[in-house]
């Protein structure tokens, strides 16, 4: 039995509507957990709603709202983007929810038990945007690094003995070097780490939108730990004995923005350790997109509504750029022109083009049924070789994940396919040898379908359009149908384009 797979989403804050940032994370973990379904994996893929802390509570207020009630109506929108997306998640988690609270608490006492809960006051900077504190020596210009505007705080807090997890955090990267990716990521986190580590504040006294530390409703917990322990919520902590924690438990990837890397290689582990829970296996830190060479923020008033993006260049279009454009781990840049180019020259010119040759050829000369292939020559093992050698580099490129190398390995078969078909010139064949235009439309189809199944994970709407049109069973679409070549003969559905070329509207 191949082992089961558990990927989550950073919970998204309920302060502010979904952008195209949390349509990112969402749709990059989407497709790695469509992948790992098709390898026949048991897949659990998370996503949900971060809705305690001080920024909720204080946009509830802006908003004139109770903060359930508004983190109720907010909550609905990021689950309104998930099902827009066509995301495959198997569970959405809150944390106003009462299993999610359960299990806080019960962290919270392990930590307790485990001596490294001790009461005492916090003197120093905060941040509510970024729901973090500051050392003084942080701060730049008199804001957080990441430029959000800090407070001083000085309150009772209970704080965790974060310092004394250095050296236990050192040898857990030590001994899993693919624990934190890209590896850039985990240099800076391990620098930061050796440079050495503050007990860490985790209750706040000063408001009360929280789950209430257990015993001393005076405090309610930090938002980040409280946050992070979605993750064991929504596979059933604190049962551990549970079916739901024994199968997905510890989680096999954490996918976050490079900004929230810390909060989940630092803190994370190190709550996980000290409760005698293992940390997860990989965290991946993808990068920020900018808009046009902007950074995107309100102020500026360029912040990418994903339902836009949709609305405008199609949901496969979208989901293509998004993680294609950009290698998995770095910044990247949103352009019109540049989704463009993408929409046309990948999806019209090089795959829609090779379907539309390939289908449009079978309906015309073959009576709108498969060819039956005559012997097949070399050349065509080695085209139908290249494709069936995709998923193991898939498997490889995925499991990173590297969506966009994914995608480019695609291609090249792709491009391949197309110089192929050139080459092989079917419509010569048509007069010449209808028998061998049989054969090379067959290998075509055959290659196609191979193809079409890979892209699943990435454009789930188009790859099942094209295989409805070479007539492949929903039952067979999976990666272990890749080994079953098409009936010969069996009858098609007529051919319709799947990838529309963008055309600007005339000015
Ligand atoms: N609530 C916390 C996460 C808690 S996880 C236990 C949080 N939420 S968030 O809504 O502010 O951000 C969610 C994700 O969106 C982060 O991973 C962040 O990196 C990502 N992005 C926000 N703006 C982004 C871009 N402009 N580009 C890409 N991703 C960005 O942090």
């Amino acid at each position: 039995m191949p082992a089961p797979f558990y990927i989550t989403t950073p919970i998204y804050y309920v302060n502010d509507s979904p952008h195209i940032g949390h349509a990112y994370t969402t749709l990059a973990c989407d497709a790695v957990a469509r992948f790992m379904r098709l390898d026949g994996r048991r897949v659990r893929f998370l996503t949900g709603t971060d809705e305690h802390g001080q920024k909720v509570e204080k946009a509830a207020r802006d908003a004139g709202l109770d903060p359930q009630a508004f983190t109720d109506r907010v909550s609905q929108r990021f689950r309104d983007l998930a099902a827009a997306m066509r995301v495959s998640n198997d569970d959405f988690i809150r944390t106003t929810e009462p299993r999610h609270k359960r299990a806080v608490t019960e962290l919270w006492r392990r930590l307790v038990a485990s001596g490294d809960i001790y009461l005492g006051k916090y003197a120093g900077w905060y941040s509510v945007r970024d729901e973090a504190f500051y050392a003084e020596n942080e701060l730049v210009n008199g804001r957080a690094p990441t430029g959000a505007p800090v407070e001083w705080v000085e309150e009772p807090s209970y704080f965790f003995r974060l310092s004394v997890w250095q050296e236990r955090l050192l040898t857990f990267y030590e001994a899993n070097p693919d624990c934190i990716l890209p590896l850039s990521r985990r240099n800076e986190v391990v620098s930061f780490v050796r440079s050495g580590l503050q007990d860490l504040s985790v209750s706040r006294t000063s408001f009360r939108w929280g789950i209430p530390v257990p015993d001393d409703p005076a405090h309610v917990m930090y938002v980040w730990l409280d946050a992070l322990t979605n993750y064991l919520s929504a596979v059933g902590y604190p049962d551990t004995e549970g079916a739901e924690f024994r199968s997905f438990w510890p989680a096999d990837l954490h996918v976050v923005g490079k900004d929230i890397l810390r909060f989940h290689t630092v803190y994370w582990p190190a709550f996980l350790m000290s409760a005698g829970l293992a940390p997860p296996r990989r965290v991946f830190a993808h990068g920020w997109w900018t808009n046009e060479g902007q950074k995107i923020s309100k102020s500026l008033g360029n912040v990418i509504d994903p339902h836009e993006l949709i609305g405008r260049y199609g949901l496969d279009a979208t989901r293509y750029f998004l993680l294609r454009e950009v290698p998995f781990g770095a910044d990247g840049d949103f352009s019109h022109a540049g989704m463009v180019r993408r929409m046309n020259a990948d999806l019209a010119n090089d795959y829609g083009n090779l379907a539309q040759r390939v289908l449009a050829m079978i309906a015309r000369n073959c009576g709108g049924r498969l060819p039956v292939p005559g012997p097949l020559l070399e050349t065509d093992e080695v085209l139908l070789a290249a494709a069936a050698a995709l998923l193991p580099r898939l498997r490889a490129e995925m499991s990173v994940p590297a969506p966009h190398r994914a995608l480019e390995l695609i291609w090249e078969v792709i491009g391949e396919a197309n110089r192929w078909v050139d080459a092989q010139a079917p419509w010569t064949l048509r007069k010449t040898d209808p028998a061998r235009m049989a054969t090379v439309l067959w290998v075509l189809a055959e290659t196609l379908r191979r193809l079409a199944i890979l892209t699943q994970p990435f454009m789930p709407d188009a790859s099942a359009k094209l295989l409805d049109q070479l007539g492949v069973p929903a039952e067979a679409r999976d990666f272990a149908a890749l080994a079953n070549p098409l009936a010969a003969d069996s009858p098609l559905p007529a051919p319709a384009g799947v990838f529309p070329r963008y055309v600007e509207a005339a000015a």
